[in-house]
């Protein structure tokens, strides 16, 4: 019923050069592919160049972040407008590494997401508990919180063009995977949020990704969860042939 949506945050790496080569070889791989939503985000330098491979192909292009406002006296930044004409389609907003490095908030969440959605792109969502909050048995409220704060004022009609990414901090970089039955039981948290808040329709269409230290070793056994449904991967997609052998081992999940 939900499509897996497979997404490489490949973060602050890659020169142009360095990330056309990596989106080829992907291209090469997985290109055809239609039983799997797939999309990567390069770093802003490089969207165009990664745009201009994948003419043609389903894999699709995100950013990693945006500004809310669309032009004006806001040096360093760019906005969804900019980032719409660089090729992409979707955009990360919220990742935890922007709350905890950038002073990202659930406000400031919530300004961007409606910046994109205003272009047409799909906001990728994220939330995600530190290793104290998870310690301390605050992981609900602390989600909770997250997700009321970042999705205040937004219709049912709007979610439905989102996704969220459940990514606990704890788990990001330090290969240290939530278990299948951690994750799922806060991606069943997020589906009630998503009910309670929006209709049971919108719980039922909206897809909710994993994201930390997801690699192809427990990508299958992740997604096979009722809840989770797909991944946002962080330094599995920097190579074609680890990111390729997820999308292809959730193609092998019959959903
Ligand atoms: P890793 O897959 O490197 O743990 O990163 C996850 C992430 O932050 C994706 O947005």
């Amino acid at each position: 019923m939900r499509k897996t949506i497979i997404a490489g945050n490949w973060k602050l790496n890659k020169t142009c050069k360095e990330a056309v080569e990596l989106v080829t070889e992907l291209n090469r791989e997985v290109s055809q592919v239609t039983e799997v939503d797939i999309v990567v985000c390069p770093v802003f330098t490089a969207l165009r160049d990664v745009s201009d491979v994948l003419v043609d192909s389903n894999v699709k292009l995100g950013a990693q972040n945006l500004y809310w406002e669309d032009a004006g006296a806001f040096t360093g930044e760019v906005s969804a407008p900019l980032i719409k004409d660089a090729g992409a389609q979707y955009v990360i907003i919220g990742h935890s590494e922007r709350r905890q490095y950038f002073g990202e908030t659930d406000a400031t969440i919530n300004k961007k997401i409606k910046a994109a959605l205003a272009q047409g792109l799909t906001p990728i969502v994220c939330v995600g508990e530190l290793l104290e909050e998870r310690e301390s048995g605050d992981t609900e409220k602390v989600i909770t919180e997250q997700f009321k704060g970042s999705l205040a004022g937004y219709s049912a009609d709007d979610v439905k063009r989102m996704v969220i990414a459940y990514e606990p901090v704890w788990a990001i970089g330090t290969g240290k995977t939530a278990t299948p039955d951690q994750a799922q039981e806060v991606h069943k948290l997020i589906r009630q949020l998503l009910a309670d808040g929006f209709g049971q329709e919108t719980a039922d269409v909206v897809r909710i990704q994993y994201g930390g230290s997801a690699k192809p070793e427990n990508i299958t056994e992740l997604i096979q969860q009722p809840d989770i449904d797909g991944a946002l991967v962080g330094g599995a997609s920097l190579k074609s042939d680890s990111f390729a052998q997820m999308i292809k081992n959730c193609i092998a999940v019959a959903k």
